[in-house]
């Protein structure tokens, strides 16, 4: 039977093939399946492919550090790193329609990557792109399943076909649960590999109103202590995700410490699921939420207020945006 060891080997030998001696690209978003695609593809042909990490400034705590430090030091993996943090909230700034939001971070996505693309053949020509896809995806964009598309969604790592480069996926075979034994086959940060699904365009579609950097800070530092908090209480393989929201437009008064607040709230939105299409609210104990709670207002500044998302999907779908 196949073991997680044969599977590795088996495509790093295919990538080998495909590739010959040429060199390839791949864009890394932080998430399991580009990470995953990568490592492999390292391991096939070394130095000759060229990682690109466009950190737009959206991730979570902790994210960018994982991809730029623990990624490399696991992989041995060429990485070239874009500060785009500013380019994506000047393009941002004054949006607060969502989809609108999702054009512009997919937008200067792919004009940041074709940048450093076109950097990285001015050192000799490349012809392939690493491209995280699972069977899941293959099946989807296949089958015609026709969903109605009530989201324009945004992978970072989603490139547009017209880049003119022939598709090197390695996890075309693999479902989710097979990639991540796959990625802990290959040493990568168990932060990485089990980290749960987490939007291309961030926490920008997940702060209502418009994006600022005060705003985003706010946000990641509230997203932190809930991911803490879950995690502790062991929840993290029961829990879909969290998304944690702000309400950027939204004031409402508190009393805290020695007066009167006017500040924002968070909302929590733990979800159970199997594939994202439906969910259900978690159940999360009310000593947990109570926690998070209590935390939150504590140490964030600006926010005074927590609360809980029990809307199911659908027909809320689990982001907000
Ligand atoms: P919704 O909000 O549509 O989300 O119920 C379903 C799942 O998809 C994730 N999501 C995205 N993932 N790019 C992604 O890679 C996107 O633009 C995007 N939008 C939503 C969401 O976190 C949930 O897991």
């Amino acid at each position: 039977s196949w073991t997680m060891l044969n599977i590795v080997e088996e495509s790093v030998e295919a990538v080998r093939r495909q590739v010959g001696d040429g060199r390839a690209i791949c864009a890394l978003s932080g998430g399991v399946d580009s990470a995953v695609a990568a490592a492999l593809v390292q391991r096939a042909i070394g130095d000759r492919l060229t990682c690109v990490f466009v950190d737009h400034g959206l991730l979570r705590k902790g994210e960018a550090e994982q991809v730029e430090r623990d990624f490399v030091a696991a992989t041995g993996v060429k990485l070239r790193v874009v500060d785009a943090a500013e380019r994506f909230l000047k393009a941002l700034s004054g949006v607060t329609d969502p989809e609108e939001k999702r054009k512009i971070i997919g937008r200067e996505f792919i004009r940041v990557f074709e940048d450093e693309q076109r950097a990285i053949m001015a050192d000799g020509p490349v012809d392939f792109l690493v491209q995280g896809t699972l069977y899941p995806d293959v099946v989807e964009s296949g089958g015609g399943t026709g969903t109605a598309n009530i989201k324009s969604h945004h992978n970072v790592g989603g490139l547009p076909e017209d880049l003119q480069f022939t598709l090197v996926e390695p996890l075309r075979t693999l479902f989710k649960d097979e990639v991540r034994r796959v990625g802990e086959e290959l040493g990568l940060p168990a932060a990485m590999v089990w980290r749960q699904p987490f939007p291309g365009p961030g926490l920008g579609i997940r702060i209502v109103g418009e994006v600022t950097r005060e705003r985003l800070e706010i946000l990641r530092e509230a997203d932190a202590i809930a991911r803490e908090e879950l995690s502790r209480a062991g929840l993290d393989r029961q829990i879909w995700q969290c998304p944690v929201v702000l309400l950027a437009d939204v004031r409402s008064v508190g009393v805290q410490g020695d007066g009167r607040t006017y500040g924002h709230p968070v909302v929590l939105r733990p979800v159970t699921s199997e594939d994202a299409m439906t969910a259900d609210w978690s159940r999360v104990p009310y000593d947990v939420l109570s926690r998070i709670s209590t935390r939150i207002t504590n140490e964030v500044r600006d926010i005074n207020r927590v609360v809980l998302d029990v809307t199911s999907k659908p027909p809320g779908t689990i982001e907000w945006e």
